[in-house]
């Protein structure tokens, strides 16, 4: 799955494991106990849950194994927050777990001490000397990470069921004026590599880096912005069967959608709930929160299409476009575009391709419980490319894969249009 940390030793993954750790605390900081603990959906987990259990995967899978001489903080914790490891034994169920007002989010705050005083010991043990120990802390803080974009998605998902429309961030958000004109960049057809090439850290489902063919495409160069998508909206785009998979008809119809989710329609027109509460809808900004269905259908209402993944990385490879290379986000919410040439590959919002998530030609699931990380989702679901603004600064990179099921919108989710050349 991974080389370890051969850009840094192991005093330098010890520095990257303790500030993931603090991250996730400061993320939770403006919250009340009452936050952390109440499940917006059966998609989201609380506050409470993600904290616990990333912590649980330290403990479970580096600690119990690997210090000799660890206490186990509390056995029963096994049993609540392990999210869907089989081999880990049997676990609280998902929907529920906005009922675990026990352990209280103190006692959540306990169990994080005792893991990360675990960690040091581990990391002033020999043990942090084996190249297999430092592999899972390197997954264990790339699982973090991934947990703390989603407590963000979560928190809004769960504040936008208030009433009161609390936010997370006080700042607000100002429109910048207009997008910048939609225009194309031809890229070649082709026999190209894609995929990961185990350099640096990957996650499994990235590899192996394979040959693909690519024939002509078009990329646009930037995100569809929310006032492409008003005028997909006032264009009758939520009422004409016509654009729509069934399946996303179906939905359509099922769920009542006619807007993003978060959008609400007020006396001034339409406003969205933000992680920085309720605001004016910036026109210029990447429209995020639609599903795959109504980026497919948006696609098709623009006359265009989405890009595959492989599109999406080849273009993205040969325009430099990089998650380390962006600035720290101040805001946490989609940005208008600046610039020229391919923009907004990374950090806005992850863009839905038109590719099934499945395994890569040589894909084996690695050895051991994290084998159940990511091979055995790999069925009807979309791959999502690129970052959102609230992924966690160099989390992802050209190859990663993100993946939702195709209704799914609570993500920081949008599209950027493709078409054959
Ligand atoms: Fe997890």
């Amino acid at each position: 799955m991974t080389r370890n940390s051969d850009w840094g030793g192991s005093d330098a993954l010890a520095a990257r494991l303790f500030m993931t750790r603090a991250h996730s605390q400061e993320l939770a900081a403006p919250l009340s106990a009452e936050d952390q603990c109440v499940q917006a959906s059966e998609d989201a987990s609380p506050t409470k849950w993600h904290l616990a259990h990333t912590t649980w995967f330290f403990e479970r899978f580096i600690l119990e194994q690997r210090l000799p001489g660890y206490e186990i903080f509390d056995p029963r914790f096994n049993f609540c927050f392990n999210s869907y490891y089989e081999t880990q034994g049997a676990r609280h169920p998902r929907p529920q777990r906005g009922l675990l007002t026990r352990p209280s989010a103190n006692e959540v705050r306990a169990y994080r001490a005792h893991v990360d005083q675990g960690l040091h010991h581990l990391f002033a043990s020999p043990e942090s000397e084996a190249a297999e120990v430092l592999k899972l802390i390197e997954i264990g803080i790339n699982h973090e990470q991934q947990h703390q974009e989603l407590l963000l998605t979560d928190i809004l998902a769960l504040f936008a069921c208030s009433p009161l429309k609390p936010a997370w961030r006080s700042e607000k958000i100002k429109a910048q004026g207009d997008a910048p004109a939609l225009t194309w960049s031809s890229f070649e057809g082709g026999v190209v590599r894609a995929g990961h090439d185990g350099e640096r850290f990957g996650w499994d489902n990235e590899a192996p880096r394979h040959d693909t063919l690519l024939h002509p495409f078009r990329m646009a160069n930037r995100l569809v912005t929310n006032g492409e998508w008003r005028a997909f909206m006032d264009d009758g785009g939520y009422e004409k069967a016509t654009l729509w998979l069934a399946d996303g008809w179906a939905h359509v119809q099922k769920e009542g959608w006619r807007a993003p989710l978060y959008w609400q329609e007020t006396d001034g027109g339409w406003a969205q709930m933000t992680l920085h509460g309720m605001q004016e809808i910036d026109a210029a900004a990447p429209v995020a929160h639609v599903s795959y269905f109504e980026a497919d259908a948006f696609a098709r209402w623009a006359g265009k299409r989405l890009p595959t993944e492989f599109e999406w990385e080849q273009a993205a490879a040969l325009s430099g476009a990089n998650d380390e290379d962006r600035p720290a986000a101040t805001l946490f919410t989609p940005r208008p575009a600046q610039g020229q040439g391919l923009v907004q590959m990374f950090g806005d919002v992850w863009q839905w391709t038109q590719s099934a998530y499945s395994p890569y030609p040589g894909y084996r699931p690695p050895e051991g419980a994290v084998g159940e990380y990511n091979g055995k989702f790999m069925v009807s679901q979309q791959v999502l490319r690129g970052s959102s603004c609230v992924t966690p600064q160099g989390h992802s990179r050209l190859t990663y894969r993100n993946f939702f099921y195709p209704w799914q919108r609570w993500q920081f989710m949008g599209l950027r249009l493709a078409e054959d050349a």
